[in-house]
């Protein structure tokens, strides 16, 4: 019954909001003589990391078309053809496990530019993010937004979308406790991990036993395999009391502001992990703590991303954009050797702890191309079956060229203060991916699997 559900003021209220945040980015874009374009639903798959929707050909036998995750391709292909300011409202699917903020079909503001740098940009995609909060929400941002590289958002946040809003930035506790004689600290500084902190200020009052349980489990939730604290309340309690010698609790007081009334609390695992898991307490502090102001717009660009990201269940790399992603200039010599150190010209904009957009430079040149598509394990047939009709297009005179893609669902959120996509998306899926009105997906009938060959 969503249709009555869509009567309720609320719903009306944010159906209303996306519609005015559209037509205020088609002004924007229109008037920076950006062109709409449509690209092609029915396509060949653009691989954007989640697996693909497909849709059987009923003409050829076998064979299928797949829905595009992106117009990514595409939109770098109008480049060649000689279209400078690309812009489409374009629907995109991704057979993804669904969360609050994720939908199988959602919706993108993409962009694309030729001969661009990457400031060009971060500069025309924050014209465009101010136009939309000033017409929309009568706030007038000012300043340019905060740029955080990848590896400071990680050191700091534990995330690569990190929420700004509030402190209780994460410590790196190495160095304190290089001769501990904590056995779980010992082995994991010995095997190259990493000890991250976060200092609860006040926090010997301000949580109990049971706050402490509940930061273990979000650590373990996220593959630590536990979290070691001291409280410091006239005096020393936690796990890690009992091990803490006198020079490390007075390393800790200088490096850390560890004072009597806090709690330390410390993850000690491989950095990914360590990084996670903290990233995640910290996160569920500021809300316990009530550290988190929902009015504030904390829009912040995180650069300079790995281009490669080594998955050692797969045993192999992934591009952690997509395989289209310029590397760095002055990284793409040593790529080959050592993928995991090149970084890429890729950005993200972040607000509120959500990742709001994000895009890259792209690799112009068929033998830069071929030579990222190698590093991911994909041998020249394969690149050629896949995306050889990209490859030889390149070879036909591409410009430099480069773009972002926003989630008009996920700005929509923003602006109308709900945690809910379902709330901005007309008929949304249910988790298990259904539309419980229409009851999609849905069986067909045997002359129409017959007709499309899934069935003899
Ligand atoms: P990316 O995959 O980062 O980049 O997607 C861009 C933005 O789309 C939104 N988004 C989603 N929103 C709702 N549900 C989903 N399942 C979902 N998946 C992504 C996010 C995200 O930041 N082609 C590149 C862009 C580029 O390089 O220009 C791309 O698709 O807000
Ligand atoms: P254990 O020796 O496993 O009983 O753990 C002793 C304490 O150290 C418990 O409070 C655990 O939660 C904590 N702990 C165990 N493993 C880790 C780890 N990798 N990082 C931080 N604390 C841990």
């Amino acid at each position: 019954y969503r249709y009555l559900d869509l009567r309720r003021p609320y719903l009306q209220k944010m159906f209303r909001l996306r519609h005015h945040i559209t037509s205020e980015v088609r002004t924007f874009l229109n008037q920076e003589n950006f062109i709409e374009f449509e690209t092609p639903i029915l396509t060949k798959s653009t691989p954007e990391g989640a697996r693909d929707y497909v849709v059987p050909s009923r003409l050829h036998e076998k064979h299928f078309y797949a829905l595009p995750q992106s117009p990514q391709i595409f939109k770098q292909l109008l480049m060649i053809s000689g279209f400078e300011k690309y812009y489409q409202i374009a629907k995109c699917f991704r057979d993804e496990d669904l969360r609050s903020d994720r939908q199988p079909e959602f919706t993108q503001i993409d962009l694309e530019m030729s001969f661009v740098t990457q400031e060009d940009v971060l500069q025309v995609s924050e014209r465009l993010i101010k136009h939309v909060m000033k017409e929309v929400k009568g706030l007038t941002l000012e300043d340019p937004f905060p740029r955080l590289t990848y590896h400071e958002a990680m050191r700091r946040f534990g995330s690569d979308k990190p929420d700004t809003r509030f402190g209780l930035e994460l410590i790196h506790l190495n160095d304190v406790f290089a001769q501990t004689s904590f056995g779980v600290f010992a082995s994991v500084l010995s095997s190259g991990g990493h000890l991250e902190g976060i200092t609860v200020k006040g926090g010997a009052s301000a949580l109990s036993r049971k706050d402490i349980d509940g930061l273990t489990d979000v650590a373990k939730r996220y593959g630590a395999k536990g979290l070691a604290f001291v409280k410091w309340d006239g005096q020393l309690s936690g796990s890690l009391a009992k091990f803490l010698q006198p020079e490390e609790l007075s390393s800790l007081q200088e490096k850390a502001d560890f004072q009597e009334g806090d709690v330390l609390l410390i993850v000690a695992d491989q950095a990914t992990t360590a990084y996670d898991a903290m990233g995640h307490i910290r996160l569920a502090l500021g809300k316990q703590l009530n550290l988190i102001d929902e009015t504030i717009f904390d829009f912040t660009w995180i650069i300079d991303w790995p281009m490669f990201e080594y998955d050692t269940e797969d045993k192999r790399y992934y591009a952690l954009h997509h395989p289209f992603t310029r590397v760095k200039q002055e990284h793409q010599a040593q790529m080959l050797e050592t993928p995991e150190t090149a970084l890429a010209n890729a950005y993200d904009l972040v607000v509120q702890g959500q990742e709001l957009g994000g895009g890259s430079l792209r690799i112009h040149e068929p033998l830069l191309q071929a030579s990222v598509f190698k590093i991911l394990g994909l041998s020249e047939a394969e690149q050629d079956a896949k995306f050889g009709f990209l490859k030889e297009a390149l070879t036909y005179g591409a410009p430099p060229h480069g773009g972002i893609a926003f989630g008009l669902d996920r700005l929509v959120m923003l602006l109308g203060g709900t945690k809910n996509i379902r709330d901005v998306i007309l008929f949304p899926k249910t988790t298990s991916a259904q539309c419980l009105m229409t009851e999609a997906p849905s069986t067909l009938d045997e002359a129409t699997l017959r007709a499309l060959k899934l069935k003899d």
